[in-house]
């Protein structure tokens, strides 16, 4: 970082370093001495993983907290970002007044509310700010930092502290909530011959529900999510409420592999031996982060089946073969469908919608999508000649005779004394 290298994907962000670091704006060092010595507000963005338990770790906000008692001057206001259990920003303020006599500080909370892949944009352009603070002093220190925006007509919110560490963790919870609900419909929608892009669609025209995050697929990855849930049910679990709607979430996501899963060998029978291509590595379009990410469950859980799975992400592939070893990396989507019985569509890249559908068939020992993100036009798929199964959609189930046994049908229907 010191060098204004990006140590991961993120579209803009290495430019926007380059620029600010060039201006003199922002400097980077591992000396937390140095770091904090003149400061007036410290962020804590630290990791907060989930436990073995699902609960969150927050050994890093701790020693963080130590730090800041180290090194940071009197009237700091300390501002947690990370994603964090109510009730932190009291432990953090506990740290601090124990880790040193005397210290004078305020601490507050700040939820992140930005996604990878448009975190520039999100940081920038945000849909509000919220600021947890319950002093004079870290109210005026946060109006002024955020004034820029707020000056545009961003919206800032200001809250409590425990609300505000309270409404990352429920903002997540929900849309999480909302993509399983898609997943859900989706196994209806499969049974009932109904199509679930068109059920979202509807559904979403009520400006009640919004149509966000209603898309029926592989299910929710990436570090937040997950963690983020789980920890908002072991919260809700100390405080003595059994929030078991959340767990039907995890649950119904997890689904959504098994049944992707289950359309891969429903297509090919056996999965010994089979070659299965995985388009897209990551957890979502746009960044290189494999953390948690539906594509490698899947690509894990065909492994074991006895596959040979080939992955192709445009970022992400790197990641991706270091968190699967097992897992071999092709350098583009043909590269990947070379010899495949089926090709996965798992992570929806805006470039797997303009493939060759031709030339992937070409290079295919088997025309077989399955779509675990509804990306391919059904009608296009099926015009070149796949199998095509979508996820909560209607298959396209070609004539046997095109798919898996070219001649036997024919031979059926020829009979032992020829065509009737
Ligand atoms: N990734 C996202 O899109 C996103 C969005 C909103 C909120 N958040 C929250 O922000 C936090 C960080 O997420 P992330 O994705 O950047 O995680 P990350 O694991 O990629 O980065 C965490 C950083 O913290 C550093 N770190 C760990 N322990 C430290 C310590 N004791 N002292 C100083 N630095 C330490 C690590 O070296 C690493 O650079 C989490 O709480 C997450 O929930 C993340």
């Amino acid at each position: 970082m010191t060098r204004g290298v990006c140590p991961f994907y993120e579209p803009g962000l290495e430019e926007a370093l380059g620029r600010e670091m060039a201006a003199g704006r922002l400097s980077f060092t591992a000396e937390a001495s140095e770091a904090l010595r003149d400061a007036d507000v410290v962020f804590i963005c630290v990791g907060t993983p989930a436990r073995a338990n699902g609960e969150a770790n927050l050994v890093a906000m701790e020693s963080s907290a130590r730090e800041i008692a180290r090194h940071a001057p009197d009237g700091v206001v300390v501002v947690e970002k990370s994603t964090v259990p109510a009730g932190t920003a009291e432990r953090v303020g506990n740290t601090l007044a124990r880790e040193r006599n005397g210290f004078r500080f305020d601490v507050a909370s700040n939820p992140e509310f930005l996604r990878e892949g448009t975190a520039l944009q999100d940081a920038l352009q945000p849909d509000r700010i919220v600021i947890g603070v319950e002093s004079e002093r870290a109210r005026d220190v946060l109006r002024r930092l955020y004034q820029a925006l707020t000056d545009q007509g961003y919206r800032l919110i200001e809250t409590d502290i425990a609300t505000a560490e309270l409404a990352k963790h429920a903002s997540n919870a929900f849309l999480a909530m909302k993509i399983s609900f898609a997943n859900a419909l989706a196994r209806i929608c499969e049974r009932a011959g109904a199509d679930v892009t068109s059920v979202a669609e509807v559904m979403g025209t009520d400006p009640r529900i919004d149509r966000a995050f209603l898309n029926a697929g592989l299910g929710y990855g990436g570090y937040c999510f997950p963690k983020d849930l789980t920890a908002l049910g072991r919260m809700a679990a100390r405080l003595g409420y059994e929030f078991t709607l959340l767990k039907e979430i995890e649950r119904l996501n997890d689904e959504a592999i098994d049944a992707a899963a289950a359309k891969v060998e429903d297509a090919l029978w056996n999965l010994e031996d089979k070659r299965v291509a995985i388009l897209g590595l990551a957890f979502k379009p746009g960044t290189d982060d494999v953390r948690f990410s539906p594509a490698l469950a899947l690509a894990q859980r065909l492994l074991t089946a006895g596959a040979r799975v080939v992955g192709f992400d445009p970022q992400a592939s790197a990641n991706a073969k270091q968190d699967l070893p097992e897992l071999e990396v092709a350098s583009d989507p043909y590269e990947a469908a070379t010899g495949a019985h089926c090709l996965v569509l798992a992570t929806e890249w805006e470039e797997f919608r303009h493939l060759d559908l031709a030339a992937l068939k070409q290079v295919m020992a088997y025309p077989v999508i399955v779509d675990g993100r509804n990306a391919f036009d059904p009608a296009e798929v099926a015009a070149a000649g796949f199998a095509y199964y979508p996820t909560g959609r209607p298959p396209v189930l070609q004539d046997r005779s095109t798919v898996v046994l070219p001649d036997l049908d024919e031979a059926l229907l020829a009979g032992p004394d020829g065509p009737r």
